[in-house]
């Protein structure tokens, strides 16, 4: 365990981690290090490293070299006090499908020792926050694919570990469930649970993640608060829409005296400039008034996490409600289950 005072070990550390199946290199020397009660989002397409990444943390997966801390405990030396601080929620669903949905969450909080009468309470409740109160006592074979995801996030949750991983918790969720769990996530962050949440959605790591780490090819390609990721793919810039196109000569000069670059969209009688922000929205939209330019929009505009994406990448990222199953099923194929039992 980290020390008592206030600046103790950070929650969980990966230190120049590296993971090589023969040529792939899955990951090739990750480090970072979450603080206790945050949430580290880590981002990165398809095949990025994310999961080899949560394995080794996780110790279901032996790094090829480097290593990493879970609650100050060393993965690689100490894994059976670095499975007990911590939950797993793994990206293929590990649901025991002949019991019911409460009879697994049971079986694992009795597997860590919980009282049967703290149990029997903490189940229902977990339930009831999944919203399977309803479908509690049928089989978890009978589950729709969202119905798993969310007994399988309570299975984790049932004996409230300080350090929780969540390999793309929220894949395969309609977009109701997705919120809930954000509000879910959210909370456990205020009872300072540490988070360490995997994700291709861009608003999901910006929604919930204090610090963001992309990766790409086993790499970490940016990282920092998502404020300064954005910062990072460009500045903002000023989007005026002009009423009459005859104005577009004129409103281009004007938006020049502020920035060398202006993009004009004829069609949309629309003019881009890269601004520093607010103060120089401020002098264009004075100098648009003295002008007699007739102005039918004029906004500022931030890169958004996408863009950011898009800058380091070259790939967009997916978007919130473009749910992908495939590659859910190929995980399904390709990994052996990942529960997390001690
Ligand atoms: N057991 C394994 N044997 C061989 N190669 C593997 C194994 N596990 C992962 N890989 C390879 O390592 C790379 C990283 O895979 P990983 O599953 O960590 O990616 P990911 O970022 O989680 O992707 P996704 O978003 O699709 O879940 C991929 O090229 C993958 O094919
Ligand atoms: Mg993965």
């Amino acid at each position: 365990m980290g020390s008592e005072d206030g600046t103790a070990a950070p929650a969980v550390e990966a230190i120049d981690l590296v993971k090589h199946f023969g040529d792939t290199r899955a990951v090739d020397g990750v480090s970072f290090s979450i603080p206790r009660g945050t949430v580290l989002g880590l981002l990165g397409p398809n095949g990025a490293g994310k999961t080899t990444t949560v394995r080794m943390l996780t110790t279901l997966s032996r790094p090829t070299s480097g290593t990493g801390r879970v609650n100050g405990h060393d993965i690689v030396d100490e894994p059976a006090a670095v499975r007990r601080s911590m939950g797993l929620t793994g990206q293929a669903a590990t649901v025991d499908e002949l019991l019911t949905g409460r009879e697994n969450v049971r079986l694992i909080g009795r597997l860590y020792g919980l009282p049967l009468k703290y149990l029997r309470e903490s189940t229902d409740e977990l339930m009831e926050r999944f919203r399977l109160t309803d479908a509690a006592d049928r089989l978890a074979k009978t589950y729709s694919g969202g119905m798993r995801r969310r007994l399988d996030l309570a299975v984790s949750l049932v004996a409230a570990p300080p350090v929780l991983f969540l390999d793309e918790p929220t894949t395969g969720l309609d977009p109701r469930s997705r919120v809930e769990l954000w509000d879910v996530l959210r909370g456990l962050v205020r009872d300072s649970t540490t988070l360490l949440l995997t994700t291709q959605y861009l608003e999901e790591a910006d929604q919930l993640a204090d610090q963001i780490v992309v990766i790409d090819h086993g790499n970490v390609i940016a990282s920092g608060t998502p404020a300064q990721l954005k910062e990072e793919a460009g500045k903002a810039s000023v989007v005026l829409t002009v009423q009459s196109a005859a104005d577009l000569p004129a409103a281009e000069q004007l938006l020049h005296t502020c920035s060398p670059e202006v993009h004009v969209e004829p069609a949309s009688r629309r003019l881009t400039a890269q601004a520093d922000g607010l103060r120089d929205m401020t002098l264009i939209a004075d100098a648009l008034r003295d002008s007699g330019i007739a102005v039918e929009d004029l906004g500022l505009k931030r890169p958004s996490l996408d863009d950011v994406f898009l800058h380091l990448t070259g790939r967009r990222a997916e978007t919130v409600d473009d749910e992908t199953s495939s590659k859910h099923a190929d995980d399904q194929d390709s990994q052996p289950t990942e529960s997390m039992q001690p």
